[in-house]
């Protein structure tokens, strides 16, 4: 067996390249090989401080995608997690695409297997389908338009009014949207992890004790905590409200990497993490996000290892209803 030979099926197993890196000066190499090689790396705000702040681009899905879509560079390395990347290489099939751990999932994708969604889909034939982009290609290939947290109202108000929907995979997300756009929408019944395990007890206690804060959420978030939100949007909206907003304490309901952005772009403002209801556990970080590291970072890059793959044939159809999304984020 090569050397590559060994690499890729040792991939196959862990998800990234275990070699050991003593001595290395991360930020010096991956500044050298991105040049070298014509990479762009693209972020998302979860992803751990040093990598947003090498990154050539940080920001939430629609904006990552929208800059995959876009991008020049010969080889677009995504530090996020598996959908992102899948996104970005249907959208550049004949580009590298390159995860720092491929094992990076989404528990959210992972809620809408796709033999259990094309049952459901089957019973309702009449329905549009209108899936939020943290779903697998199977999915999007099975979709009508995709969506993000930051377009979902827009491109569900843009389906005439006597077209019924089915909106997949997130409940949360879904059972909000029907509340800003008042459509009966049949929704997947999924979730995503990080968004769930927030207590909304241990919130209303803070913000008794913080009167002066304002309380802002994902939408992935439950309902009840997104009753008490005074804001509610994708990533970049809460990283926009924060910025802009009069109040200067906020207590934010999102995984807790996107307080180094906060930090960086609002300084004069005190952000407090939502609290979880398990004490003993870090759900508020995504775990799947946390798995690129920079040393992950720099290996994918000088090997070109993991690369995101898609069956062509599945690419094609599952960029139709990406390519609908993007031309509605116009
Ligand atoms: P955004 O599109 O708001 O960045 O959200 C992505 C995500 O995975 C949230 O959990
Ligand atoms: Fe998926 Fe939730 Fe992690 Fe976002 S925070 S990537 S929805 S598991």
């Amino acid at each position: 067996m090569t050397a590559l030979e060994q690499a890729k099926s040792e991939i196959q197993e862990k998800g990234f390249l275990d070699i050991k890196t003593p001595n290395i000066d991360y930020i010096k190499e991956i500044n050298l090989l991105r040049k070298e090689k014509n990479a762009v790396i693209l972020a998302h705000y979860y992803q751990e401080d040093g990598i947003q702040d090498i990154a050539d681009f940080v920001g939430d899905s629609l904006a990552l995608a929208q800059q995959a879509a876009k991008t020049s560079a010969d080889i677009i390395v995504f530090a996020g997690v598996h959908f992102m990347a899948e996104t970005a290489k249907i959208l550049n099939p004949f580009k590298k695409v390159l995860l720092p751990d491929l094992k990076a999932g989404c528990s959210l994708a992972d809620s809408c297997p796709p033999v259990d969604f094309a049952a459901f889909k089957k019973l309702h034939p009449n329905h549009l389908v209108v899936s939020y982009v943290n779903t697998s290609a199977e999915i999007k290939s099975m979709t009508d338009i995709v969506c993000t947290s930051s377009n979902a109202e827009k491109i569900i108000n843009s389906i005439p009014k006597d077209q019924p929907i089915i909106f997949a995979p997130d409940r949360n997300l879904g059972a909000w949207l029907i509340k800003k756009t008042g459509r009966d929408m049949l929704l997947w019944d999924g979730a995503c992890m990080v968004h769930e395990a927030f207590s909304i007890d241990k919130i209303l206690k803070l913000y008794a004790e913080n009167p002066d804060a304002e309380i802002i959420a994902h939408p992935e978030s439950k309902a009840h905590l997104l009753k008490v939100a005074k804001y509610v949007g994708s990533t970049s909206g809460l990283l926009n409200y924060v910025k802009t907003s009069k109040a200067k304490k906020f207590i934010v309901a999102t995984e807790v990497g996107i307080l180094h952005k906060m930090r960086q772009e609002s300084p004069d403002k005190i952000l407090i993490p939502a609290p979880v209801d398990d004490d003993n556990c870090n759900c508020s970080e995504c775990m799947y996000m946390k798995m690129n590291t920079m040393q992950k970072l720099y290996l994918c890059l000088k090997y070109e290892l993991p690369e995101v793959t898609v069956d062509i044939e599945l690419s094609k159809k599952a960029l139709v209803s990406i390519e609908r999304m993007l031309e509605l984020s116009k």
